[in-house]
């Protein structure tokens, strides 16, 4: 198998993650790190890799396969069209773009110059959500009827000692919530409707710590979703799937997706079903699906490696990218003003 050179755009927490991966994965290999801070120079120089100062000067020098942009949200699109335009593929980790509006942007500019985008919703490459949409796309569970995302958990005070995060845009609903934003449009369907609340009662920043929503989705299917970054509860997709070591594993779920012939829970993909007739006094039997572990950002890295060759096409798309921000923005809208806010499906 061919080599594919990647840059790293950004070595923060998730450049690191990303380094990590592409240098303990066959097939990959850093093809440079670019970003101007102390701590990028001395990692690159740790990792006897290249180093610039900058995205562009990086492109041009080290002529990489693919770009990964892993720095703050501001930076993506602007970054990303720089890929686009050299004939450079990418990948965007999330939030795609701060707004819808720069999000269409990115859209436009990769359907125009046919190079591939995928974003960094790294759930959609762990096997758990992919056998859970198999067996949805199988009809086990027959018609949809309704979803519903827990998302609780505790950051500490210290978390918040920067200004960002406790100002709109850097709270748990666009920094979070979004990952499970994105998991229900990948199993469920587009979310076509959302109503919500936030509160920052227990914080008292200006920006949410706690949200609830409600969702329809396209086939008709209803949502509720709970998210709160100042809750103590185990209900969350980072500490029951196991994805990263910083989040001490817990044996509970965090997503249950209900249909009329049966529903499941993740990530422990339990199916429950009747055997016989569907009758509310009969009991339901539980099947125990096995959960493929895997690490979703070596095998998202793999696959990007994979859309380089023309071998697949992305798993996120831009245009995923754009619908998963708009529905978690509407979600937002939807709390500011107290309104039910639809999410018009935008084509490129
Ligand atoms: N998919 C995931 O699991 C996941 C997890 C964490 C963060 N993220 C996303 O990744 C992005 C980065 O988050 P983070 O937590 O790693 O942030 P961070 O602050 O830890 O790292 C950002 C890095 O970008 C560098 N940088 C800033 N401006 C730059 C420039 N002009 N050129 C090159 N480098 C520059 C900074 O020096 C820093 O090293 C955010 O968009 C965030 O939403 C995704």
């Amino acid at each position: 198998m061919d080599t594919t050179r990647l840059l790293v755009v950004g070595a923060g927490a998730i450049g690191r993650t990303h380094i990590d991966r592409i240098r303990r994965t066959p097939g990959l290999a850093l093809a440079g790190i670019a970003d101007p801070s102390d701590a990028g120079r001395a990692l690159a120089e740790s990792l006897g890799a290249p180093w610039a100062p900058d995205h562009v000067s990086a492109l041009d020098r080290f002529q990489p396969q693919g770009a990964i942009v892993a720095t703050p949200n501001p930076q993506h699109v602007p970054m990303a069209l720089d890929c686009l335009a050299r004939g450079v593929a990418v990948l965007v980790e999330k939030p795609l773009a701060d707004s819808v509006a720069e999000a269409q942007q990115l859209v436009d500019a990769q359907v125009r110059s046919g190079v591939p985008v995928l974003v960094g919703h790294h759930r959609r490459h762990n096997p758990i959500n992919q056998q859970a949409r198999q067996t949805i796309a199988s009809g086990k569970l027959g018609r949809l009827v309704g979803a519903n995302a827990m998302a609780c958990f505790y950051k500490p005070q210290g978390y918040f000692d920067m200004a960002w995060r406790r100002e709109p845009g850097g709270g748990p609903v666009l920094i979070n919530l979004i990952h499970e934003i994105d998991m229900l449009r990948f199993l469920c369907g587009e979310i076509e409707q959302v109503q919500a609340l936030a509160s920052n009662a227990v914080r008292g920043f200006a920006v949410e710590d706690t949200a609830a929503a409600l969702l329809r989705f396209e086939n008709g299917a209803l949502g509720t979703v709970l998210l709160s970054d100042t809750a103590v509860a185990p209900w969350c997709w980072d500490f029951c799937a196991g994805e990263q070591d910083q989040y001490p594993r817990q044996d509970v779920n965090a997503l249950f997706i209900a249909g009329t012939e049966g529903s499941l829970s993740l990530p422990d993909l339990s199916l429950w079903r009747y055997l016989g007739e569907r009758h509310w006094h009969h009991p339901i039997v539980r099947e125990q699906r096995t959960a493929l572990k895997a690490d979703p950002y070596k095998r998202q890295l793999q696959h990007f490696a994979a859309v380089i060759r023309g071998e697949e096409a992305p798993l996120c798309s831009a245009l995923d990218g754009l619908r998963t921000l708009q529905a978690t923005r509407a979600l937002l809208d939807a709390a500011a003003s107290g309104q039910s806010v639809t999410c018009p499906v935008s084509t490129p």
